[in-house]
C-alpha cells in the first residue's frame, strides 16, 4: 500500500526530498508508462499545496493528446507551440509562467488557473510530450520547482518504457 501522508508538504525541500523516495518506490519493477505517469499525476496533485491539475499530454502524429492526469477535464488537443504546452514541446525547455495572462497565445482549460510551468519529457532525443501542472495562485511556481520537477521527469523517462 502507498500511503501517501508520509510525504511531507509543509517545507519545499522536505516535499521533493520525501517525493523522490516515494516515487521510487511506486515505480520499482513497474516500466508501464500509463501506470507511471497515472500514479505520478495522483501524487503531484495530491501532495503539492495550492495545485489545481497535475498531468500529461503525449506526443502522437504531430501534436500533444490528453495523457493521464488529476483535476478537471482539460483541452484533449494541443498543437506543437500553441499555448504554454505546445511552446514547452515545441523548444523543449521548461515554461515556469508566474502569470497565464501574461502568456500570449495561453490556452484556458480552467478559467480560474493563474499560473502554471510545463516541462517537457524528451528520451533517447525524442520528445515523448509534457508534464503540466497548474495553479490557481499567481506565482506559484519558482526555480526550486522547476528543478525538483525537471528531476522527476527525469526519472520517469528512464524508469518507464515509451
Ligand atoms: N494551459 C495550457 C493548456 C493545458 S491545461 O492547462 C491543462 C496551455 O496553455 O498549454
Amino acid at each position: 500500500m502507498f500511503d501517501i501522508t508520509m510525504v511531507r508538504s509543509d517545507s519545499k525541500v522536505g516535499m521533493y526530498e520525501d517525493m523522490g523516495d516515494f516515487i521510487n518506490g511506486l515505480f520499482f519493477e513497474e516500466r508501464n508508462a500509463i501506470a507511471n505517469m497515472s500514479n505520478l499525476a495522483s501524487l503531484l496533485y495530491h501532495i503539492m499545496p495550492e495545485v489545481s491539475w497535475a498531468g500529461f499530454y503525449l506526443f502522437k502524429e504531430e501534436q500533444l493528446v490528453l495523457g493521464p492526469f488529476h483535476g478537471k477535464p482539460a483541452c484533449i488537443r494541443i498543437a506543437l507551440g500553441k499555448g504554454v504546452c505546445g511552446t514547452a514541446a515545441g523548444e523543449r525547455k521548461t515554461q515556469l509562467v508566474r502569470d497565464v495572462h501574461a502568456f500570449a497565445g495561453h490556452i484556458v482549460c480552467d478559467g480560474d488557473t493563474n499560473s502554471e510551468i510545463v516541462v517537457p519529457m524528451v528520451k533517447e532525443g525524442q520528445l515523448i510530450g509534457v508534464l503540466d501542472i497548474d495553479s490557481k495562485v499567481t506565482e506559484r511556481f519558482d526555480a526550486e520547482d522547476q528543478k525538483a520537477l525537471e528531476a522527476i521527469v527525469e526519472l520517469l523517462m528512464k524508469s518507464s518504457d515509451f
